[in-house]
């Protein structure tokens, strides 16, 4: 008995922001954005939107996808690097906006990896047979923990949330998971105050410590390796090759993480899902919104097998390989 997607879901807010606005903010230009990370546009949420407001629309939409309702949902994990709060979990907060209210709720931090890391924890309670209906939501509104006059780092992130409920399928479902994390790389890609190592006070508000740092070049490298190196796992591990498999549905950070790896790996760029170029880098909802773009799009058919890769911060690393079984 597998644990298979059964609905799917994604939402976008309407505020379009392109390379030439930003271009009106910092030192920047459309040419090096697209050149130095393929994203000509990203999504913004309106002041009074925060992430569980776009992770409940997208949640609604993968339980309508399910043929569920949300009295259905046994469980909600929620993922996300923007946070509503510190606490109570995001995921309490869309438990009530969706009013789901049989489901028990917690959220996991694993930056852009949360997609990954909590699908996987859903495919374990529902294989171990604790709860049946598991709605698993990555949400950010990253734009609200971006410093808009760091060119460094606000021309590569967007806001968005996608959903998926999982549940047990007779047939395919995800095959294999791996999960991974090295904490000596915390500090490479961070959001230094806000918790109690810097709380936040007057100085870390002058000093911008309460938004996004990263040490970009490193995180490439990191990223471009844990990607062949996840990919080639979590296939061998089910004793499949790279030819079995159809779709390969990775973290949108930079075209040229996804370019390098796709290179090293010598899979063929038709069989891997790139929307970076719309919506830049969604963290824990970039592959949720990737995966449900693909499905609508008629890219994922029953029996596929596709592989959904994520990488991020922590560092942490994770794939899925799902036989697709919609
Ligand atoms: N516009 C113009 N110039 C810029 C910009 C910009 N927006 N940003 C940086 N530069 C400049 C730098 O200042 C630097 O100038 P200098 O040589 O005078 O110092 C030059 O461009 C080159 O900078 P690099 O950092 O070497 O540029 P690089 O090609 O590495 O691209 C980038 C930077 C896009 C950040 C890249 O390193 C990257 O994508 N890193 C990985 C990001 C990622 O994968 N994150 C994943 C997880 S996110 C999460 O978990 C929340």
């Amino acid at each position: 008995m597998k644990a298979g997607i059964i609905g799917i879901g994604s939402y976008l807010p309407d505020k379009v922001i392109s390379n030439y606005d930003l271009e009106k903010k910092v030192d920047t230009s459309n040419e090096w954005i697209i050149e130095r990370t393929g994203i000509s546009y990203r999504r913004k949420a309106n002041d009074n939107i925060c992430s569980s407001d776009l992770g409940a629309e997208a949640a609604k939409l993968s339980i309508k996808d399910a043929n569920l309702e949300p009295e259905d949902i046994d469980l909600i994990i929620s993922a996300s690097s923007s946070p509503d709060r510190i606490f109570p979990a995001t995921a309490c907060i869309i438990q009530n906006k969706i009013r789901a209210k049989n489901a028990a709720a917690f959220d996991i931090q694993a930056a852009c990896t949360g997609f990954i890391y909590a699908l996987t924890t859903a495919a374990q309670f529902i294989v171990g047979g604790q709860y049946k209906n598991i709605l698993v939501v990555g949400s950010e509104v990253l734009s609200k923990v971006t410093d808009w006059e760091d060119r460094n780092t606000c021309v590569l992130f967007g806001d968005g949330a996608g959903a998926v409920v999982l549940s047990k399928v007779k047939w395919g479902g995800v095959i294999n998971s791996i999960l991974g994390a090295d904490g000596n790389g915390s500090e490479l890609l961070e959001l230094p105050a806000g918790g109690t190592k810097e709380p936040a006070d007057f100085d870390t508000v002058k000093k911008r410590r309460h938004y996004i740092k990263m040490s970009g070049n490193e995180v490439f490298k990191f990223a471009v390796k844990v990607f062949e190196d996840c990919t080639r796992k979590v296939i061998k591990e089910a004793d499949l090759s790279l030819n079995d498999i159809d779709l390969i549905i990775p973290h949108q950070a930079n075209i040229r993480i996804i370019d390098a790896a796709i290179k090293r790996l010598k899979f063929p760029r038709d069989r891997v899902v790139v929307n970076l170029s719309n919506y830049g880098n969604m963290s824990s909802a970039s592959i949720p919104v990737a995966l449900d773009e693909a499905f609508r799009m008629g890219r994922i058919k029953k029996g596929h097998k596709i592989i959904l890769i994520g990488f991020g911060a922590g560092l942490t690393w994770g794939a899925n390989l799902i036989d697709w079984n919609l």
